[in-house]
């Protein structure tokens, strides 16, 4: 191969196309808009955190990410296809290659531990019931579960036991894409950091890529390759961009915007004051007739078209 053509094979290299893309991603429910022109690139390998205060919207960014919350307007695009333009059996297809692990670990109550772990292995593959037993088996172990809690009912697990146990069920299918929602959220230092550990491990794990919701600022700066902070659209101006901080963890401990750094710091500032606030405009907006757009509070301005 001579010196030119290796160059110019270097220079028709693509850049590598993102797993998946939100492209100027906006979601209203009703008259409430929660996710506003929002655009978000997870490259093959990534971890990406979002971070963000109560109710700005990270558990519907989530959502939509795999298509269970739909855009009201843009798009989510897997590979570069709009999940909007698939069949129910391509999207079908494309949730087996997501493994969720849900805001309360969401296992079937009724249902054993080897049973939640087994059923996306039961669902989408056509594997001998042996076989699944040793999947199970091997995810019990990798997420440092003891083979004694298969044949317990969730409510006989702790909190980080249970959440182990929904990571297990969601690795299950060997997925590409992780998402986690606040998988720390009410466990104990250690407990959080033995989940830390374990989306490390899964990162790891060959072209996985990984979405962790948190508002846990370790978990952030130890699994992020990328930290996404969003903000509530009642809070910001209608030209203002939702996501308040992209960058590595070194970079949010650098930032000097007041917004990321009350959020870094948990400081609460004045925000029960400004919450009442907007409780109250916004009690007084709803019962204004007719809807005038100059007194709008600022998260509901758009909605008036
Ligand atoms: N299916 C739905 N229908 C109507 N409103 C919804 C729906 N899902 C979420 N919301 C609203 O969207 C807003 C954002 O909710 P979301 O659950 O994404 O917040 P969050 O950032 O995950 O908060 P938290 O950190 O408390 O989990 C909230 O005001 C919520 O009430
Ligand atoms: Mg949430």
């Amino acid at each position: 191969m001579t010196a030119t053509a290796t160059a110019s094979e270097t220079t028709a290299t693509p850049a590598a196309q993102p797993l998946l893309s939100v492209a100027a991603l906006s979601v209203t429910f009703g008259s409430q808009p929660v996710l506003r022109n929002i655009s978000l690139d997870l490259a093959a390998g990534e971890t990406v955190v979002v971070l963000g205060e109560s109710g700005c919207g990270k558990t519907v960014l989530l959502k939509a990410m795999i298509g269970l919350v739909q855009p009201t307007t843009g798009a989510v695009l897997f590979e570069g296809e709009s999940l909007s333009g698939m069949t129910e059996r391509q999207l079908a297809h494309l949730r087996t290659r997501y493994g969720f692990v849900f805001q309360g670990a969401a296992l079937f109550d009724s249902a054993t531990i080897a049973e939640n772990i087994a059923f996306p292995l039961r669902e989408h593959t056509q594997l001998a019931a042996h076989e699944i037993d040793e999947i199970v088996s091997e995810l019990v172990a990798e997420v440092g579960l003891p083979q004694s809690v298969l044949q317990k009912k969730p409510v006989q697990l702790s909190g980080g036991m249970r959440k182990r146990a929904g990571l297990a069920r969601a690795l299950a299918l060997d997925p590409q894409l992780v998402l986690y929602d606040e998988p720390t959220t009410g466990l104990d230092p250690i407990m959080s950091d033995v989940i830390n550990e374990l989306i490390l491990r899964v990162r790891e794990r060959p072209r996985t890529t990984s979405v962790v919701v948190t508002h846990d600022m370790r978990t952030a700066h130890k699994v992020a390759d990328r930290i996404v902070m969003l903000y509530p659209l009642p809070r910001l101006q209608p030209d203002a961009s939702q996501i308040i901080f992209s960058g590595t963890p070194t970079e949010l401990d650098h930032s000097t915007d007041p917004r990321v750094r009350q959020f870094v710091e948990g400081r609460a500032g004045q925000r029960l004051d400004e919450l009442r606030e907007e409780q109250a405009r916004a009690a007084a907006w709803q019962t204004t007739a007719p809807r005038d757009p100059e007194t709008a509070p600022p998260g509901q301005q758009e909605d008036l078209s």
